[in-house]
């Protein structure tokens, strides 16, 4: 625990990483009336960023965004240490290996100001391990966001052994302020909460295709016509509590618990072998057919735009919606409870 305090005012943003999600957080915190400073060893990824910074602006224009974001606030630096040295804010986005995101912190450590949050977009290391080599790792945190950063809220706040309440509750309000809806995840897992469930999905995907019995289109439809319309307000287990007439979640345990016994329900991973890695890209070709890919993003984007005003429209307000409260202290109990009567 650090006595130097967090800070908590919060105007330039450093990022380390400016390849798809180093330029989502661009394109957001920019949005946001921020300054951005961005560095990347890559030569080509400040025009591709610059790029994409530019596809995603006018929708979030149209969005709204205060009188003083601009674009000419981004800049282009050549190292981490001129990058982030005035920075109040970091966030890490090289690739996903430990080693690299592990030495990468440990040098941003050295050059920002004492009580900067450093904050990695990582999407499923141990904030333990990542905070490992740093001088001040009381300061390190995941701050796990999801694609397209400029337009989906969620970001999942993970910290460490080392992580001071202070580290994670500025993170919290940081990202709150920017529009998005912090997640905490209370206890320190692989790849946290999202992704553990996303990967679930994946793997049965990669069983149903590696056994010939549906194709990549027929998979993702099984999900876009049915559960995915209702998982952009209502998770699966609201989803089933309801589905299951009014005996809720009581009445689906009775009815679909037994088949948790069932085989297929243990399934490991299929062996990712070049057959089966050829039938998912060539599958995904297929189904996206004569569709230009940067048209599939603007429309990807449009919908998530739409979905969300509707959202905002006919679903709950934020505070009745259920959203767990970022800032409470509550425990996750470790073993399931035995007794309670409400379904
Ligand atoms: N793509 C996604 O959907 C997604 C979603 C959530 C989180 N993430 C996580 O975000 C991180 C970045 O993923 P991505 O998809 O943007 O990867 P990416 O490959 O598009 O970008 C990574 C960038 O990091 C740069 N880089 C490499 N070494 C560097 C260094 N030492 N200093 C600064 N920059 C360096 C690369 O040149 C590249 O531009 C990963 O940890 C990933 O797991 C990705």
């Amino acid at each position: 625990m650090t006595s130097t305090p967090t800070v908590t005012n919060i105007t330039r943003i450093a990022l380390v990483g400016a390849g798809v999600i180093g330029s989502g957080w661009a394109a957001r915190c920019l949005a946001n009336g921020m300054d951005v400073s961005v560095t990347d060893p890559d030569t080509a990824s400040e025009s591709k960023l610059r790029a994409a910074v530019d596809a995603a602006w006018p929708l979030l224009e149209e969005i709204g965004m205060p009188s003083s974001a601009s674009r000419d606030r981004l800049v282009f630096e050549s190292t981490i240490e001129s990058a982030v040295a005035s920075a109040d804010f970091v966030q890490e986005n090289v690739p996903e290996q430990a080693t690299l995101k592990t030495e990468v912190h440990a040098e941003i450590s050295h050059h920002t100001r004492p009580g900067v949050v450093i904050a990695s977009s990582s999407s499923g290391l141990l904030p333990s391990e990542i905070q490992s080599q740093s001088v001040r790792p009381e300061s390190h945190l995941i701050g796990h966001p999801f694609a397209p950063v400029y337009l989906l809220p969620l970001v999942e706040v993970v910290g460490g052994e080392k992580t001071s309440e202070q580290t994670i509750n500025a993170a919290g309000t940081f990202y709150t302020s920017i529009g998005m809806r912090p997640l905490r995840v209370r206890k320190e897992i692989d790849a946290y909460i999202a992704d553990r469930l996303q990967e679930a999905i994946w793997r049965e995907a990669l069983h149903l295709i590696n056994d010939g019995v549906a194709s990549v289109a027929e998979i993702d439809a099984a999900i876009t016509g049915g559960p995915g319309l209702r998982w952009a307000f209502m998770g699966t287990l609201l989803g089933w509590h309801l589905g299951s007439g009014p005996g809720g979640m009581r009445q689906n345990l009775t009815q679909f618990g037994p088949a948790l016994e069932l085989p297929w329900c243990h399934m490991q991973a299929p062996e990712l072998t070049e057959a089966l890695q050829t039938r998912i890209i060539e599958g995904c070709d297929e189904e996206t057919g004569q569709r230009p890919f940067s048209e599939l993003e603007r429309k990807r984007d449009r919908c998530l735009i739409e979905i969300q005003k509707v959202l905002a429209q006919h679903w709950y307000p934020p505070g009745e919606d259920g959203w767990p409260d970022f800032q409470s202290s509550r425990e996750v109990p470790a073993e399931p409870s035995t007794g309670g009567d409400s379904a």
